[in-house]
């Protein structure tokens, strides 16, 4: 195989960062789209050259003209796409969360390994050069043992509307949508760690506030504000095997002053933070040092995170090579989404 040739399924408001992304890519083709709303994908395939508009999934999945199929749909269809495209034969890039539920999870890890194709999970925070650049100085020893770990995502307003305010589509709120990105960022930094001990609380307090005016936020491509069935803030803390701990918090609506996002680090031999900013803390003769390294994404980028994720699973369909981001993290992340929102529950520390 010399070129990957890609179907887009899904053509709303990620996609277009799926597009460009492959589009940018010498070793892909853009070859098909397909979407529930027609008018979608036709626009989207008119916007980016695309050959083929499908009108249903079957058709895509059994096009042999397809590799690899990008997912960018509701959370409650990824699992079931993404173990379709499998059997077709197709090498998968699932968005983030890799499923709603561990049992959806552990359903499409089976399916990766029993169709042995390339499968990678949407953690693009893991491709930033600023992550990147900072998992190269851990793996260097430059923080020591990580023991603690910390994580903030607030959005004052932001409740995307639509299928992400619907539980049944999306599994849940803030947590699911962006909690699960600095949770896993915060993990793979911390070197995977097997999960011990969770607790945490979720909130129904705001609603989605959509009568606030004057202000944008991102919006479900069919938004609408009329019903919402998710949490608008939840918090955690999640204890690991190895004793470190990451305490986390995210939110859809908060009475806060300003959005925030913070993702620190704090090790036996240095710190870091890698938002709002990258910056490495450390001790040197008897003197604490804040070292700002001189690169030019200090901060997360959208173009550059998703131009480089895709580059990297092209890179690992065409020549096998294990994804940066594979299907068991995938995994283990939907089983800390899934222990928070069941701790919240049932109002008590819920261990593995
Ligand atoms: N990595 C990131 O930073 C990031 C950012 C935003 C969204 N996402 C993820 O991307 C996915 C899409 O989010 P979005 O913001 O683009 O939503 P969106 O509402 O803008 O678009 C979703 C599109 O998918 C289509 N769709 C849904 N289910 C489908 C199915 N089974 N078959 C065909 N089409 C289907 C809808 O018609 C719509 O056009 C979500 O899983 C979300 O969590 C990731």
């Amino acid at each position: 195989m010399d070129l990957l040739r890609v179907c887009v399924v899904g053509t709303g408001s990620i996609s277009d960062m799926h597009f460009q992304s492959f589009a940018n890519n010498p070793n892909a083709i853009l070859y098909g789209v397909y979407d529930y709303s027609q008018e979608r994908a036709e626009e989207k395939s008119k916007k980016y050259g695309i050959e083929k508009v499908y009108a249903s999934l079957e058709e895509v999945f059994h096009d042999p003209h397809v590799d690899a199929v990008s997912i960018c749909t509701w959370n409650n269809t990824h699992a079931e796409i993404s173990i379709g495209a499998l059997k077709g034969g197709k090498h998968v890039l699932v968005e983030k969360p890799l499923s709603m539920t561990v049992e959806e999870a552990l359903k499409v890890e089976e399916a990766t390994r029993k169709y042995n194709k390339t499968l990678q999970v949407g953690f693009v925070r893991r491709f930033a050069t600023n992550a990147k650049l900072l998992k190269s100085f851990i793996d260097h020893g430059k923080l020591g043992e990580i023991y603690y770990a910390k994580a903030s995502c607030l959005r004052r307003l932001g409740n995307p509307g639509g299928w992400f305010a619907d539980k049944e589509r999306s599994g849940g709120g803030p947590l699911i949508d962006l909690g699960v990105h600095i949770i896993d960022i915060c993990w793979y930094l911390m070197g995977r760690p097997k999960v011990k001990s969770i607790s945490g609380n979720t909130y129904r307090k705001l609603g989605n506030r959509g009568n606030i005016e004057n202000l944008r936020f991102y919006k479900a491509a069919d938004y609408d504000n009329g019903k919402n069935t998710v949490e608008d803030l939840a918090n955690a803390l999640i204890t690991f095997e190895n004793g470190a701990s990451l305490l986390v918090d995210v939110s859809f609506t908060l009475h806060a002053q300003k959005d925030e996002i913070q993702v620190k680090l704090y090790g036996t031999k240095g710190g870091a933070e890698l938002e709002p900013e990258l910056v490495l803390i450390s001790e040197e003769n008897d003197t604490i040092l804040n070292v700002h390294p001189q690169i030019d994404h200090l901060t997360f980028d959208f173009s550059n995170a998703f131009q480089n994720e895709i580059d990297s699973f092209v890179t690992s369909c065409l020549t096998g090579t294990k994804p940066v981001a594979p299907i068991e993290d995938g995994v283990e992340i939907m089983k800390i989404l899934a222990g928070i929102y069941e701790a919240s529950e049932k109002k008590c520390e819920v261990t593995f």
